[in-house]
């Protein structure tokens, strides 16, 4: 459960609020640096696990990407759960994200919700991309290790502006854990970042 958001007045309030969630924890926050919140969120047993980056940009003038070679583009179908799991653990083991969301992270089952899209070289899925839409919000995003710097990534994120543009969005958003992979990817398609945030976990 995300609490997008938060504000706090003091540690009544935040108790009060936390009594309040119709649902059990785990609770995740996401705070600026420097937020006062996250004094009291410590104190309530909240703890750091990550750090984010905001990274936003408009899909107009976004260039094409050149498709990879040998490289297909699918719509994701909850058949492809295994295939799907095996690249997601491929891709995401060792970011603090994913391990805090723990296995299944429940996107095998997200076919149908906004644009689901999975890179294939022959059967096995090499990438993917969980897109919402028209909102352009980049929630999911991977490339195996061994595929790596070919393209992939660009088809895929080329593939949700063109979801989100069709669906009438403008923009494409995205707030990956904030590593040099993730900075200068996205740095090299145009995104622009924001100020980095903080995710805190109360398991
Ligand atoms: C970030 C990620 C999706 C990139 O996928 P990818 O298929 O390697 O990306 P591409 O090959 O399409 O890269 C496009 C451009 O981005 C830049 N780029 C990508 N990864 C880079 C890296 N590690 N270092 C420097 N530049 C990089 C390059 O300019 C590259 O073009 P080039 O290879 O022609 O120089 C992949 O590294 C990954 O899955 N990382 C772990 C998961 C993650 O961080 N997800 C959030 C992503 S925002």
């Amino acid at each position: 459960m995300r609490l997008d958001n938060l504000r706090v007045r003091d540690a009544a309030a935040l108790a009060a609020l936390l009594e309040a969630i119709p649902a059990d924890p785990p609770y995740d926050v996401a705070l600026a640096p420097g937020d006062p919140a996250g004094a009291l969120l410590r104190d309530a047993g909240f703890e750091p696990y990550a750090t984010t980056i905001p990274m936003s940009r408009a899909i107009e003038r976004m260039p094409d990407a050149p498709p990879a070679d040998g490289v297909r583009l699918l719509t994701y179908d909850n058949a492809m759960a295994d295939r799907y799991e095996d690249a997601e653990f491929d891709a995401l083991d060792g970011l603090a994200i994913y391990r805090a969301m723990g296995r299944p992270t429940g996107y095998a089952q997200g076919a149908g919700y906004g644009d689901f899209t999975v890179a294939l070289r022959g059967e096995r899925i090499i990438g993917f991309c969980f897109t919402q839409v028209p909102e352009g919000i980049v929630w999911w995003l991977g490339v195996v290790p061994d595929e790596r710097r070919r393209g992939v990534g660009r088809m895929l994120i080329d593939s949700a502006a063109r979801a989100t543009r069709v669906a009438g969005g403008t923009h494409l958003l995205t707030e990956p854990e904030d590593t040099p992979d993730a900075r200068a990817f996205l740095g090299a398609l145009g995104f622009r970042a924001r100020e980095p945030r903080e995710l805190l976990i109360r398991r």
